[in-house]
């Protein structure tokens, strides 16, 4: 099995014609080299591998400290987003930023937020199978250059595109998983809790378990050195 079909089939996403009928390598260069930075953000400003660069305001690439040791992964840009080019800028980034205060983080400083997909699903609707397919290569690629220690997967879709299961948060929660070999965790995301305060308690859980998590790389870390 090649490599295109293999993390095809890592990611669940069903049969493998899918991916063949893809664009060519999304993230890779002429001779198949991987893109750096500057090369990334230009191909997913100019990406019409899908139907949603015809809807799109902006591309939404990701915002963040490019070495962070901390990733969030939501789902895809909504409106203020796709207005502003940045992820997690409306209501559920305001909670976002409040979530990540309460772990003693803050946007932009050692964390980096990206979404699966890089424009916005016309009505905020469900990102589609084929669409994760063309996108997912570059948030592939923002973690190789990112390398962050933890993964934070923000609601159902993310989890489940990540992961490469169609499970529910609640069985995915409380949890250390790994995508790419680096260790990720679930929780909801942020604009569900703003719809379900009751869940906010179990958010909580969720981000002391990856701050504990964190500690303990790190510590591992340093007993290495
Ligand atoms: N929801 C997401 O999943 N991502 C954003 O950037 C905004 C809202």
């Amino acid at each position: 099995m090649g490599r295109r079909e293999l993390y095809l089939t890592e990611m669940g996403l069903g049969p493998v014609w899918r991916l063949r009928s893809a664009p060519a390598q999304a993230a890779e260069g002429v001779r198949g080299e991987a893109l750096g930075w500057n090369e990334l953000k230009s191909r997913v400003a100019a990406c019409t591998a899908c139907e949603l660069h015809s809807t799109r305001t902006r591309t939404v690439f990701g915002v963040g400290d490019e070495n962070a040791d901390w990733l969030f992964v939501g789902e895809a840009p909504g409106a203020d987003e796709d207005a502003q080019g940045e992820p997690f800028v409306g209501q559920a980034g305001k909670l976002l930023d409040n979530m990540l205060k309460s772990i003693g983080l803050k946007r932009g400083e050692n964390v980096y937020i990206a979404n699966v997909l890089k424009c916005r699903p016309p009505g905020n609707r469900n990102p589609l199978p084929a669409e994760v397919a063309k996108c997912e290569p570059y948030l592939r690629r923002q973690v190789e250059l990112i390398r962050p220690k933890l993964i934070v997967s923000l609601g159902k879709f993310a989890a489940q595109t990540l992961l490469g299961q169609d499970a529910t948060i609640a069985s995915l929660r409380g949890s250390v998983h790994a995508y790419q070999g680096i260790p990720l965790i679930v929780t909801y995301h942020p604009a569900y809790l703003l719809r379900t305060l009751p869940d906010k308690a179990k958010a909580w859980e969720d981000l002391c378990l990856a701050k504990q998590t964190m500690q303990d790389l790190c510590s591992e870390n340093s007993a290495t050195i």
